[in-house]
Parts: structure tokens; C-alpha cells; sequence
């Protein structure tokens, strides 16, 4: 795995949001998988600013969303649905044919994970998947105690999830399950852009790179040393 580190959030955003534009550039009908939550944020916005710039035509490219909230859909406010919407699909004006995310409203969860399955496999695979990391070292909600499996995976959410779920949402909405890309499917993908940013991530971030393919800390699953990417900021690495 490679380490790119930046000073700041901002830095790390901007590096993100350049490879992303390279790869999309090169790479027309790709299909990527880019995580909500609040880490890539900027570098979603600084990858739409380049596209008013006349520097990418994201609508070349084809998005698979990585996980929702089972139970929360566009209507609720930090849903992922919601969060890529709003930030990234419609500002970047990326057709609905698309873009195809999981509906955590749905009442057979199941269905939403083979329906997935069956987008990603008419793409061929995933070529590049932007993924940020939970406290706990998850990726999408591929949970320290999530079973290793292919394809779509329906998760029981870790304590420290539940947790931490509330940053995202308005009111306090009680969340036990989430459905997710697998770690199996993740590491298909041809580059694989992890960022982690903040001091917060100080410590699961030393996990991560003292203790590389440990399933207790599944981003660690991921830092394939030819196609892994570790996007850091220096609060994040700590030194
Ligand atoms: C969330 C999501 C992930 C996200 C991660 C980190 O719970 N399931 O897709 O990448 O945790 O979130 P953040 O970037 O807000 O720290």
C-alpha cells in the first residue's frame, strides 16, 4: 500500500479529487464506487470544480453507492443516498441511468443486494472505490464481526456505529442494520483510494498499517500493496 500524506484535510481532498479526475479521464464507462460519510466530502466538491473547469466529464463514468442505513432512504437527512445526492450526484449532474445505490426503505433487503450484485456485474467490476474508515477500522458497514462473503452483505451495526451514527442525523434515529458492499468485492476493484483525516482517526489509522489483512480491522483487509492508495492528512497520521 502506498501512503500519500498531506498536511491538511484540504490537501488530502485535493489529492483525492486529482486522482479521481485522472482515472475518470482515462478510464470513460467505468464504473466507481465512492463512499458517503463526511471524510470525502471536499474532495467531491473539489472534483465538481474541476468539472466546471472543462478538466473531467464525470457523467462519463458509471457509480455504484457502497452502503446504506437498512430503513433510511433520500428523505432522511444522512442517509447515504441522501449525502450523495446532494454533494455529489446532482451537482455533478451525473444522469440517474447512471447511478445505481442501494434503498434502505425497501422492504426485502435481499433484493436490494442482488439488484446491486446484478448492476455491478453488468459493469464487469468495479474499477475504483474511494472508501473512507469508521472508528472501529470498518469500510462501508463491513463490520469487525462481518462474516467474510462475496457480493452484498447485510450487517448486524457494531456498537461504536450506532454511536457515531448520530453525527449524521438530525434527530436521534435508532440504526441496527446496515447493507453494504463486501470486503470481497471491494478488493475486486482495480484501485482502491482509502482516506482517513482528523486526529480522531489517529488510532485506528496506527492499526491499520501496524497490522495489515487483520479481519478485527477491516479496512485493513484492503491495503493491497499494488492497488491500495492510504490518503492521510497529518492529524491523522499523528507524527
Ligand atoms: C460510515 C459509513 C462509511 C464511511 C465511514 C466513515 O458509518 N458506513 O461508508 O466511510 O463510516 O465515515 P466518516 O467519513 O464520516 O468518518
Amino acid at each position: 500500500m502506498r501512503k500519500e500524506v498531506a498536511k491538511t484535510h484540504a490537501e488530502t481532498s485535493q489529492q483525492v479529487a486529482l486522482r479521481l479526475k485522472e482515472f475518470i479521464n482515462h478510464n470513460p464507462g467505468a464504473l466507481v464506487c465512492l463512499a458517503a460519510g463526511d471524510t470525502p466530502l471536499s474532495a467531491y466538491a473539489a472534483l465538481i470544480e474541476m468539472q466546471k473547469n472543462g478538466e473531467v466529464d464525470l457523467s462519463s463514468a458509471y457509480y455504484a453507492g457502497l452502503d446504506e442505513w437498512v430503513g433510511l432512504g433520500y428523505e432522511n437527512k444522512g442517509s447515504c443516498r441522501q449525502v450523495m445526492e446532494d454533494h455529489f450526484y446532482r451537482p455533478a449532474g451525473i444522469p440517474q441511468a447512471h447511478i445505481h445505490v442501494f434503498d434502505g426503505k425497501a422492504a426485502d433487503q435481499q433484493e436490494q443486494a442482488r439488484e446491486m450484485e446484478a448492476f455491478i456485474a453488468s459493469h464487469g467490476e468495479i474499477q475504483l472505490t474511494v472508501l473512507g474508515i469508521g472508528l472501529n477500522g470498518h469500510v462501508g458497514f463491513n463490520e469487525p464481526q462481518t462474516p467474510q462473503a462475496e457480493g452484498c452483505l447485510l450487517v448486524e451495526l457494531d456498537e461504536v456505529t450506532r454511536q457515531v451514527s448520530a453525527k449524521y442525523f438530525d434527530t436521534p434515529i435508532p440504526v441496527e442494520k446496515g447493507i453494504t458492499l463486501s470486503l470481497a468485492q471491494l478488493g475486486k476493484a482495480r484501485e482502491i483510494l482509502l482516506m482517513a483525516t482528523g486526529a480522531k482517526k489517529r488510532e485506528i489509522v496506527h492499526r491499520i498499517l501496524n497490522a495489515p489483512f487483520t479481519p478485527e480491522v477491516p479496512a485493513s483487509m484492503l491495503t493491497y500493496e499494488d492497488k491500495t492508495t492510504f490518503y492521510l492528512d497529518e492529524a491523522a497520521l499523528g507524527e
